[in-house]
């Protein structure tokens, strides 16, 4: 899985974002756009992207895979006619996130983020502003209502249209006590009949686990806890739905395009991916 691609480089351009540059305190979120290339990353966020890849040098890797498949899945979902988006767990809006990808294909895309992080929140509303076709909700995924029940969502999304629910990289955040599948099929009732839900989760294995308790042993900080599920475990969260082709497969496998980074080994990529419809 490791590829000898090398990462962003270190030559960023300016940071732009308000209250990005010096930021004291390294965030996940920044450290995956520097990894992505982008230019909203503070110096802290740059050392913490070398300690973890000291530990887990396929981790930029694993970030822009799952990228490719957020790029690949929306312009799949454009191409079949949704114009309207909703993302669990959203990061920073930068670098091929879900708006600039879908509203370059079709301009009228309306496009709901959510995450659970202020201070990414306000990053990333920062971002957005002046986009009258996106909101950027702060709420915990793990109460629907929250974001369903959000009048920022219902203003904004026409419930009666298809609506494509995403759920990129997020879902190992919620342990299985939280009942990540009921949670999928809470949302997709919602949404509307015609909603699909696109997925895609990073999968357990011994060089993550390696990786993770190496990190803990340099830094003396425990990360925290994450569901890094299998294969087959992810698949039973999509029990209420219906894959569309190609099913459940390793990211790099589902349906790869020109622009797509090729994988050595794309049958041992340690993560996997979807496109369902409701039963
Ligand atoms: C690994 S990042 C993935 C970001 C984005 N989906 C992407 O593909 O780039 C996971 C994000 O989920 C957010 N998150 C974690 N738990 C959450 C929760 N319970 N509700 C909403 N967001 C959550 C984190 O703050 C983080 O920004």
């Amino acid at each position: 899985m490791i590829n000898p691609k090398t990462p962003a480089s270190p030559e960023v351009p300016p940071i732009w974002a308000p209250g990005i540059i010096g930021a004291p305190t390294p965030k996940p979120a920044r450290v995956r756009d520097y990894w992505l290339g982008g230019s909203h990353h503070s110096a802290a966020d740059r050392r913490l992207a070398e300690q973890f890849t000291l530990c887990a040098p396929q981790l930029p890797y694993l970030v822009r895979t799952h990228r490719d498949f957020l790029r690949r899945v929306v312009t799949r979902l454009v191409r079949d006619g949704v114009r309207q988006f909703v993302d669990l767990g959203s990061g920073m809006p930068t670098v091929g996130n879900v708006h600039e990808v879908v509203q370059r294909l079709a301009p009228e895309c309306r496009v709901v983020y959510t995450d659970v992080d202020p201070v990414v929140v306000a990053e990333s509303r920062e971002l957005l502003a002046g986009d009258d076709r996106t909101v950027y909700l702060h709420a915990d995924l793990l109460r629907p209502e929250e974001i369903l029940d959000s009048p920022d969502l219902r203003g904004l999304l026409d419930l009666d249209e298809p609506v494509a629910l995403l759920a990129i990289d997020v879902l190992h955040h919620v342990p299985d006590s939280a009942e990540p599948a009921e949670l999928l099929t809470t949302y997709a009732n919602v949404l509307g009949p015609a909603c699909q839900v696109a997925l895609s989760h990073t999968c357990r294995d011994e060089q993550l686990l390696d990786a993770i308790r190496l990190y803990s042993d340099i830094y003396h900080e425990a990360l925290p806890e994450c569901a890094f599920r299998s294969a087959a475990e992810v698949g039973d969260l999509l029990r209420g739905f219906e894959l569309t082709e190609p099913g459940l497969v390793p990211i790099p496998l589902w349906l790869p395009d020109a622009d797509t980074e090729p994988d050595q080994n794309p049958e041992y990529f340690s993560g996997c991916a979807a496109l369902t419809r409701r039963r």
